[in-house]
């Protein structure tokens, strides 16, 4: 199992993955564009989080570098990424560096540009996928869609929900998704449900506007889906 983790993502998302995997003992690099611009960030909070500069004030063991230290770094790599510049962030990655890696996506294909609520970028909807995406701009990685159906707090305490909420995983190789099981198992997941090949990533990822729905209308952000059988 790895104990280097990298993380391509300095939002919520990979601030609060990072935080707690280091908390389990794993070693963490997190990787940004510009290292010294994002840690420089400090001040007033920024929707209700802490600034980066802040937060990492807060988190001095985890490594802060570049999106392809992060990658050099991880045994196992985690994208954190916003989903229309994940494909980017690669590239700055250097493909090369995730070459036989286990690497968790929990990015979703999200289009800000019209405000809020986002809608699904039509690209990688319906018979495509943005995991799918990411396995062609990585062949030599093993990627597995996990993760990306609930709030980032709810991602690394399934109980936070106050029930045994369902986790997927959606992957290729069996072997990575075994290793991405024993890290949700450790975020508290019990009840995961494997969908298969990594084109299960689409029903994972067009689940969103579901969530962004039940989110407006309970004003909770704390929930996850069950599947009861
Ligand atoms: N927030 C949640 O609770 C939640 C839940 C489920 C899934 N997700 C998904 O998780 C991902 C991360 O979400 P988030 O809210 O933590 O952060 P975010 O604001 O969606 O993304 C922040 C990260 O994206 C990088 N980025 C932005 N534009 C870029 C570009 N042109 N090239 C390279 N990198 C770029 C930023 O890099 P810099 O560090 O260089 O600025 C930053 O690290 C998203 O895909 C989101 O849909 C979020």
């Amino acid at each position: 199992m790895a104990a280097k983790i990298g993380i391509l993502g300095t939002g919520m998302v990979g601030r609060t993955i990072g935080s707690k995997l280091a908390e389990l003992g794993y070693q963490v690099t997190i990787g940004t564009r510009d290292p010294e611009t994002t840690l420089g960030k400090k001040g007033p909070e920024q929707r209700g989080a802490p600034t980066f500069g802040d937060w990492h004030g807060q988190h001095q063991s985890i490594r802060v570098g570049s999106m392809s230290e992060a990658a050099m770094f991880g045994e196992m790599i985690f994208i954190c990424t916003s989903g229309a510049a994940t494909l980017e962030a690669l590239k700055l990655a250097g493909p090369t560096n995730f070459r036989s890696k286990t690497v968790i996506d929990i990015s979703n294909p999200l289009d800000f540009s019209r405000g809020m609520p986002p809608t699904l970028l039509p690209q990688f909807t319906n018979t495509n996928s943005l995991s799918e995406e990411i396995q062609k701009a990585l062949p030599d990685a093993n990627v597995v869609k996990s993760l990306n159906i609930v709030n980032c707090e709810v991602m690394v305490n399934a109980k936070k929900t106050g029930g045994d909420p369902t986790m997927f995983v959606a992957g290729n190789a069996p072997k990575a998704k075994d290793e991405v099981k024993t890290i949700l198992g450790q975020f508290g997941w019990t009840d995961i449900i494997d969908l298969g090949d990594i084109t299960g990533a689409r029903g994972l990822e067009m689940v969103l506007p579901i969530w962004l729905r039940t989110w407006q209308a309970t004003q909770n952000g704390y929930f996850g889906f069950k599947i009861v059988r």
